[in-house]
């Protein structure tokens, strides 16, 4: 079956990217991989992308493919081709581009190095550890993480702060942190808490959504905050935040949105955001900051609370 490629193309020497497109007969079990090299190898030598072990393993080929992230050596065409015709190969996104499908890992590299991404042993002279299962099944999904750059590629926070540490490095820094060998914990919990940390994550779920291997960045995430609270690194925004909303759950029953600002932000930044508040005010979108009630039922909040604590204590 002939099927259409259009690619994005970008020269380093020329101004603008733009679209090329390319014919190539496609069989069953292709591969947009087996396109890219057979577009390669005949119509056209200058096409640049990235590949490595065509066995989705190493990472190397993540593309932009009709628009989402994929391995391009784990992609089957058919399927693609007959439901939309074409098939549009772009770079990955949040990345700069060097050439054509080829774009700059130096950030993520940066980022990964900044986690740390090796163990540091709490003592090094202990010859063999026995991992329990349960253990070892919270960093499980962590370590399947081959490093393609596909949850990058799709982060809402990192496309608003090219800073913040994303997805993958905190997949790789929860494989760490959560391992019960580590010796560092608190130490790297810190430095993660810390500006464009794993607190700037807007949890739209897109990385865990995307990974082509289940390694949930978004649990990583998720569980990196929470033995943050638990390790006692809370002088951050992030941690506060959370812990004035279960409070304010706890004592009402609901958002007591005004006590909440105060206690994230501290009495000073808080100020700065009285005008917004007044505004809110306004068009009644802030509960009476003084005339506060709880709701009704708060009775089966305490409950929920308690067998939660309940089931905390227990472990
Ligand atoms: S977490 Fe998944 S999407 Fe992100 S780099 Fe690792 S394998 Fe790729
Ligand atoms: S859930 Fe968080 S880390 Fe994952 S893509 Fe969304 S903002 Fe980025
Ligand atoms: S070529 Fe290695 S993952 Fe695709």
């Amino acid at each position: 079956m002939k099927t259409k490629f259009k690619i994005r193309r970008s020269d380093p020497l020329k101004a603008e990217p733009y679209w090329q497109a390319y014919s190539v007969e496609v069989k069953e079990g292709m591969t947009v991989l087996d396109a890219l090299l057979k577009i390669s190898e005949g119509d056209d030598p200058t096409l640049s992308f990235r590949r490595s072990c065509r066995s989705a393993i190493c990472g190397s080929c993540a593309l932009t493919i009709n628009g989402f992230p994929k391995l391009a050596c784990s992609t089957q065409i058919l399927p693609i081709a007959k439901e939309t015709r074409e098939v549009t190969v772009e770079p990955l996104s949040n990345h700069q581009v060097i050439k054509d499908l080829v774009v700059d890992f130096t950030p993520f590299w940066n980022k990964m190095e900044k986690v740390t991404p090796f163990l540091l042993p709490a003592d090094e002279t202990r010859k063999e550890w026995v991992i329990k299962k349960e253990d070892e099944k919270a960093i499980d999904r962590a370590q399947k993480c081959i490093m393609c750059g596909s949850c990058n590629a799709v982060c809402n926070s990192l496309d608003v702060d090219p800073n913040f540490i994303g997805p993958a490095a905190s997949a790789k820094a929860w494989r760490f942190v959560g391992d019960v060998r580590e010796g560092h914990r608190k130490k790297r919990l810190e430095r993660l808490s810390g500006e464009h940390g794993v607190w700037d994550c807007v949890r739209c779920v897109h990385c865990t959504e995307y990974c082509p291997k289940d390694a949930a960045p978004l649990e990583a995430i998720e569980r990196l905050r929470a033995k943050a609270i638990e390790e006692g690194v809370v002088e951050n925004p992030g941690a506060k935040h959370v812990l004035s909303l279960v409070d304010s759950i706890k004592r009402v029953g609901r958002l007591d949105e005004a006590a909440m600002t105060f206690k994230t932000l501290g009495f000073l930044r808080s100020l700065g955001m009285i005008p917004f508040g007044l505004k809110m005010e306004i068009h009644g979108k802030l509960p009476h900051p003084i005339i506060f009630l709880a709701i009704e039922g708060m009775k089966e909040v305490k409950k929920i609370y308690s067998a939660v604590e309940k089931r905390r204590k227990k472990g």
